[in-house]
């Protein structure tokens, strides 16, 4: 099921420097956390040569979690004087090699601009200062009180995109707020472009359809919002049916709405992961994706898994937060913690799946945090995939 990754002629790890002379980042031995992906998918993370904390964290699904104290280290020498993501950084980022980034994913690197600078002093202290405020205030808790706020918020966008019907219109408030600060290997940078974030989601989407999304029959994005990872699986992914679900319903007039302005084979269809919709079947074959969704679920996510066993789609593509992966004994990691527990995000998943895994019942592919905006690392990968009983009752893979 999984998309062989292409690779492009030029395999180079072009790192970006900035006109005002940013630092490249130094990825010496001692700053490197290089990890390999094994032909099984397995993700195992490596230090370099004078690795410290040289720690493999074995999941019972046999592969290894991303180790953030190491990512740690690698980012602090690594970003000592201001840096960038260029294919080596994103390659470490996502889990591969520059050259087993695909040509795509390496072009949408290029054409954006990752430039960076580690915060320190009164900078690094007015982030701290904002960051403790914001976990002190009351904050909107995730969950089914908050279904109002979506419908209007994708009101807004449904609004804007039937006036001009442009694609960019699609994107989601969040991403057109300037990326003041970020959270990269380990620390709070301060991005060069606005659009930092944005720029990470153009490039991720690109990997996630070469890595993962290529040989799936259809995909399902659950919790598309107004539908603009549909609308890049389409232009990514040629002639393969995309139904985007969500239970707010602009979303399903904005997908009906860029189906008919672009002739994209993507469909809208309304979904409530708290309550699964039992009459949806997927099509055999098919791949589910939900990013920066299941993220609201908080802890109750046991409905839409019990869905997805059930339904048995051939691979499950999560870019979610993954709450058990932060080191609750680091204040940079804990503040994170808190702030995704403050806002009731995902939490829970992640030991739910690593169970099922050492039951036989499914086969997880993927563990891995990629990066996060101020306030907590939102942006990790989840991928699974259900195994299939055969007629003694006992699981085996279906794939
Ligand atoms: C942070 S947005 C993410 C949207 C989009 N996937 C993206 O990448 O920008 C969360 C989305 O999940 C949807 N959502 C939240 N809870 C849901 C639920 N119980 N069932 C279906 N959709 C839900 C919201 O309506 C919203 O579209």
């Amino acid at each position: 099921m999984r998309a062989a990754v292409q690779t492009g002629s030029d395999a180079r790890a072009a790192v970006q420097t900035g006109s005002d002379a940013r630092a490249a980042v130094q990825t010496g031995s001692d700053a490197r956390a290089a990890v390999q992906t094994g032909s099984d998918a397995r993700a195992a993370v490596q230090t370099g040569s004078d690795a410290r904390a040289t720690l493999r964290m074995r999941c019972d699904a046999g592969l290894a979690r991303q180790n953030p104290s190491q990512a740690r280290l690698a980012g602090r020498n690594a970003a000592e004087a201001g840096f960038t993501l260029g294919h080596e950084e994103f390659a470490k980022l996502l889990g591969t090699t520059a050259e087993g980034l695909p040509e795509i994913t390496r072009e949408a690197i290029d054409a954006h601009d990752f430039r960076m600078t580690p915060l320190a002093g009164s900078e690094l202290r007015a982030v701290e200062d904002r960051v403790r405020a914001a976990l002190n205030a009351p904050l909107p808790v995730s969950g089914p009180s908050r279904q109002p706020a979506w419908e209007a918020g994708w009101g807004d966008i449904l609004a804007r995109f039937a006036g001009s019907r442009d694609l960019a219109d699609l994107e989601p408030h969040y991403f057109r707020k300037p990326s003041r600060t970020m959270r990269v290997l380990g620390r709070y940078v301060r991005p060069q472009s606005p659009r930092f974030e944005a720029s990470f989601v153009d490039v991720l989407q690109t990997w996630l359809a070469a890595r993962w999304l290529g040989e799936a029959t259809a995909i399902y994005e659950f919790g598309c919002g107004p539908g603009h990872n549909v609308a890049a699986f389409a232009r990514l992914l040629p002639e393969r049916p995309i139904v985007g679900l969500d239970w707010a319903t602009p979303s399903q007039e904005l997908l009906d709405l860029v189906a008919e302005s672009t002739g994209y084979p993507i469909s809208g269809r309304r979904f409530d992961m708290f309550a699964p919709d039992r009459e949806l079947v997927l099509k055999p074959g098919s791949a589910v994706v939900t990013i920066g969704a299941m993220e609201q679920l908080g802890e109750r996510f046991e409905a839409f898994l019990g869905f997805l066993l059930a339904q048995a789609p051939a691979l499950c593509v999560h870019v979610e937060p993954l709450h058990e992966m932060y080191d609750a004994s680091d204040p940079f990691e804990q503040a994170a913690k808190r702030y995704a527990e403050r806002r009731g995000y995902l939490r829970g998943y992640l030991p739910r799946l690593e169970f099922l895994a050492r039951e036989g019942r499914i086969e997880l592919l993927e563990v891995r945090r990629h990066l996060g905006s101020e306030f907590h690392d939102g942006w990790g990968s989840l991928v699974w995939h259900p195994r299939r009983k055969n007629h003694h009752g006992s699981s085996q893979d279906d794939r």
